[in-house]
């Protein structure tokens, strides 16, 4: 399934360099400290990344019917990351979605915003949620201002699991929410 917008789109099928832009962006530290500041950086060998795929190929995971993911490529074609949904509560018609775009030269030109509108709509549209929340720290704005400018708003804030960054920083973990009424078509919300 692909989800088609003006900037980027999502799709849900795998293509062959897929892989290899993996493992650079799983050797790339900035993305990592911002996606969970209280571990410290760690790469991965060429090897060790060879033996998980093959671990893979050996065993396939089996789909989760509580989360989903989706590649980001520019309307250009380019891969620059991943959006998904995950903590599915079919009861409560909730999830949480998440995004990361792992090379800083795509960070800041709205492509996560975007990103996050498009899988957002479908969750309200196509799986009829009633509500979606997405989770950072108050330290990440680039985080905390794709999701306002997504249209979400501050649910809760909480002691993070850990006090402070591998840098340093004071850590504290930021909710944010969406119901479907407050969700506007997408036609009604601007770039
Ligand atoms: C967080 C992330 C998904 C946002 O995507 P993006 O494409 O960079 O976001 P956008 O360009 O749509 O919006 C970013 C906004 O943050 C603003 N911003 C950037 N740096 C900022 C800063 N230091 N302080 C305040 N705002 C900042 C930008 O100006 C922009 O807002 P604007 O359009 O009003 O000017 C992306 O940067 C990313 O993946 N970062 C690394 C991994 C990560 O943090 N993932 C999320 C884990 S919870």
């Amino acid at each position: 399934m692909r989800l088609v917008g003006t900037r980027v789109v999502l799709r849900d099928s795998s293509q062959d360099s897929d892989d290899e832009d993996l493992f650079r962006w799983l050797n790339l530290e900035e993305w990592k400290y911002y996606d969970e500041p209280d571990k410290p950086f760690i790469g991965i060998s060429r090897e060790e990344f060879n033996q998980r795929l093959e671990a893979r190929r050996r065993r396939p995971r089996k789909p989760s019917p509580n989360s989903r993911g989706w590649h980001v490529d520019t309307t250009e074609g380019q891969h620059i990351g991943w959006v998904n949904y995950y903590h599915l509560d079919e009861q409560a018609k909730r999830a949480y979605v998440g995004i990361c775009l792992p090379e800083e030269e795509t960070w800041g030109k709205g492509y996560g915003t975007e990103a996050v509108r498009l899988l957002v709509d479908h969750l309200f549209d196509e799986m009829e949620l009633q509500e979606i929340r997405t989770a950072t720290w108050t330290g990440n704005k680039r985080m905390v201002r794709c999701a306002e400018k997504s249209g979400f708003a501050v649910a809760a804030r909480m002691p993070h699991r850990a006090e402070f960054s591998v840098r340093g920083e004071p850590l504290e973990r930021i909710e944010f929410s969406i119901s479907r009424e407050d969700w506007p078509a997408q036609d009604d919300v601007g770039a």
